[in-house]
């Protein structure tokens, strides 16, 4: 990424970050005084990213050591700005990431924060991310993969190239597998457009640890792990009271328990995911709101447009398919 007083990009292939300064000596104001002072407390609020960690922390639930992570990123990139103003200028921070996690634990939503805290800090041109998966990158046909994966790299440069379940990159069983092509371009690019592209690496945290440890030189260029928790119950009904919030519905008292009782349910049947499983289960319930308000035959005031009821869940399937493979049961609160 590009220090805020380096120069920007430029579409060149560099030998390295390091190099590039040697030989260009940054544009923009001449280094401070080896005496002078300065004020990190107001870099930060000029920055603007304390903007983005209150965002990130009032609109996402829970994710304390996550939350503290970023903190702990913006901390080094505010300093190093800082020590850039001075001349210190060592090679960019090593920004390259990988987000560990279950599914729907935040990892993407948390990505484009991190894009955009990027940005504000001057680590980043654009601030903007790019999504890909496996098939984004690596070709059917010999000769597709090169093209395909530095396109991505193309789209994502002066912002953060995200790769969703990354181990599918490579495969173990076949050594002759294009992802390995793939991976091969990533590894060139990371290192040398490191202060122009920050890459994260996203996926379930066992199979990453395996991808890592196939991929030692991947694994050496990712300078930030960070783990992405399960929710407990609770911040998963923190997270559904934000989410019926924001879309200007509201829970019935007694409709509290009902959800509880669902995601209990819920998280210990196949393919749970998370705060996405909540969010599913409030578009569902929105649907049977609406149907029961519609059937209902009467005139409805703006509390009841509003008021999801525990009928709009009790007759969800969480409640009749079993969990953990116990046989099912009757529906329950
Ligand atoms: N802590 C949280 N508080 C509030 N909403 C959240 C929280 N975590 C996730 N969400 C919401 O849950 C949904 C799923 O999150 P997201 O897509 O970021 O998860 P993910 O880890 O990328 O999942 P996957 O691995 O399946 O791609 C999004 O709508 C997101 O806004
Ligand atoms: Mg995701």
């Amino acid at each position: 990424m590009t220090r805020p007083q380096h120069q920007p990009f430029r579409a060149q292939p560099a030998s390295s970050a390091a190099a590039r300064a040697e030989a260009q000596p940054p544009a923009g104001p001449p280094p401070l005084a080896p005496d002078a002072k300065v004020d990190l407390q107001a870099a930060r609020a000029e920055s603007g990213v304390e903007k983005v960690l209150t965002e990130l922390d009032t609109d996402l639930v829970g994710m304390v050591p996550v939350k503290a992570r970023i903190a702990e990123i913006a901390a080094l990139l505010l300093v190093d700005g800082q020590r850039a103003r001075f001349g210190l200028s060592g090679s960019t921070p090593g920004l390259h990431m990988s987000f560990t996690g279950s599914p729907g634990t935040g990892k993407t939503t948390v990505a484009l924060r991190m894009a955009e805290m990027l940005h504000r800090l001057g680590y980043s041109r654009r601030g903007h991310l790019v999504s890909v998966t496996r098939d984004d990158l690596v070709g059917q046909y010999v000769g597709h993969t090169a093209p395909k994966t530095k396109d991505a790299l193309k789209r994502a440069m002066g912002g953060v190239l995200f790769i969703d379940e990354a181990y599918y990159l490579f495969r173990a069983e076949n050594e002759r597998d294009y992802g390995q092509e793939a991976i091969e371009i990533l590894l060139q690019v990371m290192e040398e457009h490191r202060d122009d592209l920050v890459v994260i690496f996203a996926g379930y945290a066992d199979r990453m640890d395996q991808f890592f440890a196939a991929n030692p030189g991947l694994s050496s260029r990712v300078a930030h792990h960070i783990d992405f928790p399960d929710y407990s119950i609770d911040e998963l009904m923190a997270i559904g009271q934000l989410m019926v919030a924001r879309e200007g519905y509201r829970f019935a008292e007694s409709t509290l328990p009902v959800l509880r009782e669902y995601l209990s349910r819920r998280s210990r049947q196949p393919r749970f995911a998370n705060a996405r499983s909540v969010r599913n289960a409030l578009e569902r319930a929105r649907l049977r709101h609406a149907n029961r308000l519609l059937e209902s035959g009467l005139p409805v005031s703006r509390d009841d447009l509003m008021e999801l009821r525990p009928e709009d869940f009790l007759s969800s399937r969480v409640f009749t398919d079993p969990v953990d493979g116990t046989p099912a049961g009757p529906a329950t609160g």
